[in-house]
């Protein structure tokens, strides 16, 4: 069977960022009680930048990590709740941009699983099709949804972009999970872009970030220990056998919590949200190309990655690097 594998990686974060202590010009808030409840200490948020200006960037620098050319990019996925527009997709627009060949690329939108998501489906598209290597991207600008005189939400979420290039090589995608359950997604969601018609012909909004901090809280840490737990029991392997966890980086309390759980080791685990906050789809992507960037992957090692959203939507991939 075909071998997919992480051929290479790559990062980009817009340059402004904001701390704890800027957001005390906006809204009542303070560093203590973001750290003590999140782990977040500072994000990063577009000036003039879009998503797939983002994306572009995180692209080039998996190209080079992967050390191929890009005429042999065969498909580009996308895992983005916050593309430049409604259609064409964020792929679409790279495609171009990167100048690919005319190939298959569009956006998948399964909030912060996203990444997982498309990994998922570019894992199975390039295992099962004549195609070979696969540009997957997380990429989100959410500051374009915060509401930010809403302290609840405005100081949980940040903007950036991460991508990886999969294909035969040295590691494998040896298994995943992706989960979603609709009817609970009141919890947490971008409110909805209002109907249309002849008679009523209002314009268009982007919808606010809306959230039940503590439902969201209780789903994620069950569905983190859930899907690692299935992953690991489905391939006969232990937390002894994974060299490292790359959660989703929400709130370092979700983490700190499933990691005692499933009784990982400290020392396992891979965690950056005090610097950026949570990217949504692009925050399993990003990390892991610090991970790999830092040192902290090598080669054979196998590496577990969860993430959980709106919806509720979740999923876990383990990967042999
Ligand atoms: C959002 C979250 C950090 C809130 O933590 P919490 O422990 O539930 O909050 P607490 O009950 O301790 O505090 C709530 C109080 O803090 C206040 N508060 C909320 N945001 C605040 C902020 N940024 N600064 C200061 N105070 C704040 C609230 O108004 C509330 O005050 P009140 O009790 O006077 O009404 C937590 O619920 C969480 O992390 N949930 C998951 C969110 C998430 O990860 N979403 C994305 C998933 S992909």
């Amino acid at each position: 069977m075909k071998k997919v594998s992480i051929l290479g990686t790559g990062s980009y974060i817009p340059k402004r960022v904001l701390t704890n202590n800027d957001l005390q010009n906006f809204i009542e808030t303070n560093d203590e009680w973001i750290t003590t409840r999140t782990g977040i200490k500072e994000r990063h948020i577009v000036e003039n930048e879009n998503t797939s200006d983002l994306a572009y960037h995180a692209a080039l620098r998996a190209i080079e990590a992967a050390k191929i050319n890009k005429d042999e990019i065969d498909m580009v996925i996308v895992a983005t709740f916050s593309g430049d527009n409604a259609f064409p997709a964020v792929a679409n627009v790279l495609q171009s941009r990167l100048g690919l060949r005319e190939v298959m690329a569009f956006d998948i939108n399964a909030a912060c699983s996203g990444f997982v998501y498309a990994l998922n489906v570019a894992e199975k598209a390039l295992r099962n099709s004549k195609m070979n290597k696969a540009l997957v991207i997380g990429a989100e600008v959410i500051s374009k949804y915060v509401d930010w005189e809403d302290r609840n939400t405005c100081v949980l979420f940040g903007d950036g972009a991460g991508a990886v290039i999969l294909g035969e090589g040295l590691g494998d995608i040896i298994d995943n999970n992706c989960y979603s359950r609709g009817d609970v997604n009141r919890y947490l969601h971008g409110s909805g872009t209002p109907l249309k018609s002849p008679e009523n012909n209002v314009g268009n909004t982007v919808g606010n970030i809306e959230m039940n901090g503590r439902e969201v809280f209780k789903f994620a840490t069950r569905a983190v220990p859930s899907s690692v737990n299935i992953i690991l029991e489905e391939n006969n392997l232990t937390v002894d056998d994974i060299s490292l966890f790359v959660f989703h980086q929400a709130n370092l309390r979700i983490i700190e919590k499933a990691t005692k759980d499933l009784n990982i080791p400290m020392e396992k685990l891979f965690v950056n949200i005090e610097k950026y906050g949570n990217t949504s789809a692009a925050s399993v992507a990003i990390a892991l190309d610090e991970a790999v960037r830092s040192g902290r992957v090598k080669r054979g090692d196998k590496i577990i990655s969860v993430a959980f959203g709106a919806g509720f939507t979740w999923g876990a991939i383990l990967i042999e690097y």
